[in-house]
């Protein structure tokens, strides 16, 4: 993925099948089936520095995902979620970061070639512990300049948009990259059906009188954590909130538009293929969700849902 902020870092510990390394020893052969089939399912996890010490947003609704996203892909899990939640906060322990953003992949490894896996075909895992600021800079703040992408989002039953699968970032890379090369910080695509779908790393939230919408988990969308979190916050504030169906023109008429993921957190946008978004960014509504969402991390926001779970949670 392109962010002007992604981690170039290559140091540290990693988390490879059950085993704590030096990050150049985590090594995977060129045969491995990922590489050649995309079969990988992963996830971004961040770990807030808050007012509890470090402590993973999300991490059991996270993992969950991953095995969801497994399932989808008969992928066997030699772990059990709560192993793979412990082994999470083992290794930015194990890399002595105060916050970071974490990212388990589960893949097919090396053994055949064949589309099918055999038996001998390995089930890898890793986790990976990187420090990685905001996904999209400083757009967090002064909001960011998006397109509508030519590039549409897979069509339903073609790829599962709710696995988070390797394979599906050819969609986003696709989606990103025309973004950037066009001088836009990110591409927003539309579903098979000419409707509003997602960003290319990000789900879509526009404000319209008062009234704050996204698109359905139908419309070809990953089932965001963040998209439930910000929905959970603005039900909570009493904001109106609609999961419907919405056009792109939409995108032009809202008098407020955010992009939210792990990475790019609540992320305003100022204009929509350069047409300005509303009279100001961000808009009252992102602002009142960002200080919320921001809130559960310094404690301004009382975390009734148990989203945080503190590295030392699970035993050393
Ligand atoms: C395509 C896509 N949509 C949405 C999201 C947001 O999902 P989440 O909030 O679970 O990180 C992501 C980020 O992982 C993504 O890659």
């Amino acid at each position: 993925m392109t962010s002007s902020s992604s981690s170039g870092q290559k140091r540290g510990f990693i988390w490879h099948n059950g085993k704590i390394k030096p990050w150049e020893d985590a090594t995977v052969h060129v045969s491995a089936h990922a590489l050649h089939y995309g079969s990988s399912v992963f996830e971004g996890e961040r770990v807030y520095k808050t007012h509890k010490g470090p402590a993973f947003f999300r991490l059991h609704a996270h993992t969950h995902r991953l095995f969801d996203s497994a399932r989808i892909y008969e992928i066997d899990i030699d772990y059990t979620e709560e192993e793979i939640n412990a082994a999470c906060c083992q290794i930015v322990r194990a890399n002595n970061m105060e916050s970071a953003y974490v990212r388990p992949i589960i893949f097919r490894g090396a053994g055949s070639l064949g589309v099918i896996p055999k038996g001998e075909t390995t089930v890898d895992i890793a986790i990976l512990a990187l420090d990685w600021g905001a996904y999209l800079g400083d757009a967090i703040h002064k909001g960011a300049d998006v397109c509508v992408s030519s590039w549409n989002r897979v069509a339903p039953n073609t790829f599962p948009s709710w696995a988070k699968a390797g394979g599906n970032y050819l969609s986003s890379q696709l989606i990103a990259l025309e973004a950037k090369r066009n001088g836009y910080d990110e591409g927003i695509a539309l579903g098979h059906n000419g409707l509003l779908s997602e960003g290319a790393g990000e789900n879509l939230f526009l404000v319209q009188n008062g009234i704050l919408r996204t698109p359905p988990v139908s419309s070809s969308i990953l089932a965001g954590i963040t998209r439930d979190s910000v929905i959970t916050l603005a039900k909570n504030m009493n904001i109106p909130v609609e999961e419907k169906e919405l056009p792109r023109e939409a995108l032009y008429l809202s008098d407020e538009v955010f992009m939210v993921g792990t990475a790019a957190e609540i992320t305003p946008v100022r204009s929509v293929d350069r047409k300005p978004v509303g009279k100001e960014c961000p808009g009252p509504i992102t602002k009142a969700l960002q200080k919320a969402f921001f809130g559960i991390f310094d404690g301004s926001t009382a975390d009734q849902w148990n989203w945080l779970t503190p590295l030392d949670t699970y035993a050393k």
